[in-house]
C-alpha cells in the first residue's frame, strides 16, 4: 500500500531512523517526529546525508501525529506514556504501531515487563479503544534497519486487537523487508517485548551478533 504519511514519534533515534529509511524507499511521504521541531530538522537533514534517497518532513511530535495516517512510537520505554500524552487527541482511528521495549537499565537482559503485563497493552490501555494500537519490531536491531542493502532475517510478531490494523502493519514490514506474522491480540505482544531481553543474552556470548527469529513450519496448504 504506497503513499501512506507514516509519522514516526521520536523518528530522530535510531529505530525510528531506519523504518524512515525503508519506508520511504519504499515509496511513503515520510515525517519524523521530535519533541523540538528543530531536532527533526536536523535529523532529516542528517537522513538526507545518510539516504538521499529519503525526502522526509520534520515536524514537532504533535504536529507529525495529525499529519500522519499511520502513527509509529519509537521513544525510550520510560517516555512511552508522557509521549502519548501530548498526541492522544490526534490519534483517534489511526494505527499507532509501537515498537517499545520495556528495558529497564541496567538490566536489560533482563525480562521486566510492567504490570501492565507489556507495554503495548500498557499503551492500548491508555489510549482506548478508538486508537489501533499494533505492536511489533521489539526484535529488530535498528542498525539493520538503516542499511537497506541489508537482508534482514529476523521475523516480526505482529501484535494487536484488530486483525486488519494487524494485516496493514504486516504489509509494511514486508516493504521494509521483513516477514510479519499475526501474533494475535495486543496483550500477546508480552512475548515479543520478552524476547529481546533474551537475545541480548544471546549477543553477549559473542557467537552472533544482531540475533533473531525465525518462525518456521509446515506449509499448510
Ligand atoms: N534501538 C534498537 O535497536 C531497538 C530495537 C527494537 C526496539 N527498540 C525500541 O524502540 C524504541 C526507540 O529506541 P531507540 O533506540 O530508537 O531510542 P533512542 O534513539 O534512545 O531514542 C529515540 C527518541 O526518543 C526521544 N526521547 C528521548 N528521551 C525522551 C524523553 N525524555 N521524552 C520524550 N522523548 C524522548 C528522542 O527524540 P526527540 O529528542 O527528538 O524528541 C529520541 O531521539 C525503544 O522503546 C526501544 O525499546 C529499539
Amino acid at each position: 500500500m504506497a503513499n501512506e504519511t507514516i509519522a514516526i514519534l521520536g523518528g530522530t533515534g535510531d529505530l525510528g531512523t531506519g523504518l524512515a529509511i525503508r519506508w520511504s524507499r519504499a515509496g511513503h511521504r515520510i515525517i519524523i517526529g521530535s519533541r523540538t521541531l528543530e531536532k527533526a530538522q536536523a535529523a532529516v537533514a542528517a537522513l538526507a546525508e545518510i539516504s538521499p534517497d529519503t525526502p522526509a518532513e520534520a515536524m514537532a511530535n504533535a504536529d507529525a501525529a495529525a499529519a500522519g495516517d499511520i502513527v509509529v512510537l519509537t521513544v525510550p520505554f520510560a517516555h512511552q506514556i508522557s509521549t502519548l500524552e501530548t498526541v492522544k487527541p490526534h490519534l483517534a482511528g489511526k494505527i499507532l504501531i509501537d515498537v517499545t521495549v520495556p528495558l529497564m537499565p541496567p538490566k536489560v537482559g533482563t525480562v521486566q515487563l510492567p504490570a501492565e503485563g507489556c507495554a503495548a497493552k500498557r499503551a492500548q490501555d491508555f489510549l482506548g479503544d478508538e486508537v489501533h494500537v499494533v505492536s511489533a519490531f521489539q526484535n529488530i536491531a535498528a542498525d539493520l534497519l538503516q542499511d537497506p542493502t541489508l537482508a534482514i532475517e529476523c521475523d516480526v510478531l505482529v501484535a494487536g486487537n484488530s486483525k486488519d490494523a494487524r494485516q496493514r502493519v504486516i504489509d509494511l514490514a514486508a516493504e521494509a523487508g521483513m516477514n510479519g506474522w499475526h501474533a494475535g491480540p495486543i496483550a500477546n505482544s508480552a512475548a515479543a517485548e520478552a524476547l529481546t531481553s533474551i537475545l541480548i543474552q544471546i549477543n553477549r556470548q559473542g557467537v552472533l551478533s544482531h540475533s533473531g527469529i525465525k518462525i518456521v513450519g509446515q506449509d499448510a496448504h
